[in-house]
């Protein structure tokens, strides 16, 4: 077992981006994928545990927290959180903080990957792609830096009540959402989309992608989506699709990736 761990959920990569940046301060880090059930949940031999993970919807993706729930970690860890969001952490870290204690967490931003909503760059601060990931770059060193000091928060994760009411909204929208997916003749039926959907909802049908309802709205198969075959209402034809920089789509398939 690695002295470190961090659980991670991502869809476009910004929170493995983070996890892997953060991973390299601290060394000797196994990143457990949870965007499916994480291949370790008995984590009690590790110094450090941390979750990395996006804000959709008002609050933390519901799988983080179903998987969360799975993981068994010392009492005497190091636990931290880290949440990223285009604007606002949501309730997340706070719904995180109530199944494992968190000794230490920090909500940052990165660019905006639900498309359907708004273009990538409207994040606050608002911020081009290219600044906005030197950034993120740079928030990752100064988390880095203050897990190996052992910086104990001191308060509880905010949980904002319109953030709350959002999340309880969310899981009906996003299954609305998921019900306005269509995939273009463009589709040349690579299958990338399927392999890369955490929940499997996704098929291949005569060559060509077709999207089911059980999404949780990672957007991973958009955004990654060599051919742009793939849209969500009419607006995201239109706008500019977004990964992260650093992040291939096979990165995000991985079940753990080991940073020495
Ligand atoms: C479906 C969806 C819902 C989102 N909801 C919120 C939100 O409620 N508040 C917010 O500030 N950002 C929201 N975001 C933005 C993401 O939290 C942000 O882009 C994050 O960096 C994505 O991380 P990832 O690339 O690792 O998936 C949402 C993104 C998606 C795809």
């Amino acid at each position: 077992m690695s002295e470190n761990v961090i659980f991670c959920y991502s869809g476009t990569g910004n929170c493995l981006d983070m996890a892997r940046n953060i991973a390299r301060y601290l060394g000797d880090t196994d990143i457990i994928m949870m965007r499916s059930a994480p291949a370790k949940t008995d984590v009690r031999d590790a110094k450090r545990v941390g979750f990395v993970f996006p804000c959709f919807g008002g609050g933390a993706p519901a799988d983080v927290l179903t998987y969360a729930r799975t993981i068994q970690v010392s009492p005497e860890a190091y636990t931290f959180g880290v949440s990223q969001s285009a604007s606002y952490p949501g309730v997340g870290l706070a719904d995180l903080d109530a199944i494992i204690p968190l000794k230490y967490w920090r909500a940052v931003t990165h660019q905006c990957s639900c498309i359907w909503l708004f273009p990538h760059n409207l994040m606050v601060p608002p911020l081009s792609a290219e600044k906005a990931q030197e950034r993120s770059e740079g928030l990752a060193h100064v988390i880095g830096t203050e897990l190996m000091a052992g910086i104990l928060t001191g308060k509880k994760p905010p949980r904002n009540p319109l953030n709350a009411a959002e999340n309880k909204a969310w899981p009906m929208i996003a299954r609305k959402k998921a019900a306005q997916f269509k995939v273009s003749d463009a589709c040349i039926g690579c299958a990338q989309c399927v392999r890369l959907c955490p929940r499997g909802n996704i098929r291949l049908e005569n060559g060509r992608a077709v999207i089911g309802t059980d999404c949780i709205q990672c957007l991973g198969c958009l955004q990654f989506c060599p051919q742009s075959a793939i849209s969500i209402g009419s607006i995201t034809d239109k706008r500019e699709h977004y990964h992260n920089p650093n992040v291939k789509a096979a990165d995000l398939m991985e079940k753990i990736i080991h940073i020495d």
